[in-house]
């Protein structure tokens, strides 16, 4: 603690297409960070504060053309700017480490390079929703074949953006390994193959240089 309060926290995001193992791999690298002494705050897109988990709500449920591509972006950004203002930011304030399932590059990947709206374009859109609150670092999982597992995951009903044909997922993907060459600092591929424990490794080597 300085005169001037806690030090910033540091802000994660996990990212990936379907079926990837994201969301065990939040609370596995959540886990890990805590027993580093850390205080680690888990928090989802599209959701993680009141108002944003009743935009969720419109945005996942309904018909695949309930909204156009334009709506769900906006939508997307705004349920994060409550988000981040009401929950992340906060928290980092605090000196918390927060870990997002899922941020700003599920936006960049999914309504701006699979949706066609352009990942340069939903990247300004976002900017105006959280300002400077990108990510510290931001992981991204790749698994060949999250988008079977996810098939089987979810044969009971998946969701309206889960739900879209496999030329929507391999988009995304593609969108995900774009955005990672363009800010390779920020953003780090990571092999989400093998055990659990093999993965989350993985994901604390591509964070090392944050660690205190
Ligand atoms: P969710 O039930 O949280 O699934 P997952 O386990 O895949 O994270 O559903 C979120 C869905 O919303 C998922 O298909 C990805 C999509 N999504 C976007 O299209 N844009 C976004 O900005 C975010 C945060 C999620």
């Amino acid at each position: 603690m300085t005169a001037q309060g806690p030090k910033r926290g540091r802000f994660i995001s996990l990212e990936g297409g379907e079926g990837v193992g994201k969301s065990t791999q939040v609370c596995a690298l959540a886990q890990a960070l805590q027993k580093r002494g850390l205080d680690v705050l888990i928090t989802r897109e599209p959701g993680g504060s009141d108002g944003a988990e009743k935009i969720r709500e419109l945005l996942l449920a309904g018909g695949a053309d309930r909204w156009s591509a334009k709506t769900e972006a906006l939508l997307f950004a705004a349920a994060r700017a409550d988000h981040f203002e009401r929950t992340i930011g906060p928290a980092l304030s605090e000196g918390r480490w927060v870990i997002s399932d899922r941020f700003v590059d599920s936006s960049l990947a999914y309504q701006g390079g699979a949706g066609g709206l352009g990942i340069e374009k939903v990247r300004e859109l976002n900017a105006m929703a959280i300002e400077s609150g990108f990510p510290d670092r931001t992981l991204i999982l790749l698994l060949d074949e999250g988008g079977e597992r996810a098939r089987v995951r979810d044969s009971d009903g998946s969701d309206r953006i889960g739900g879209r044909g496999a030329d929507y997922h391999h988009k995304v993907e593609l969108a995900f390994r774009m955005i990672a060459a363009e800010e390779p600092e920020r953003v780090k591929l990571v092999d989400a193959s093998g055990a659990p424990q093999a993965v989350t490794e993985r994901l604390l080597d591509a964070i090392q240089d944050l660690l205190p």
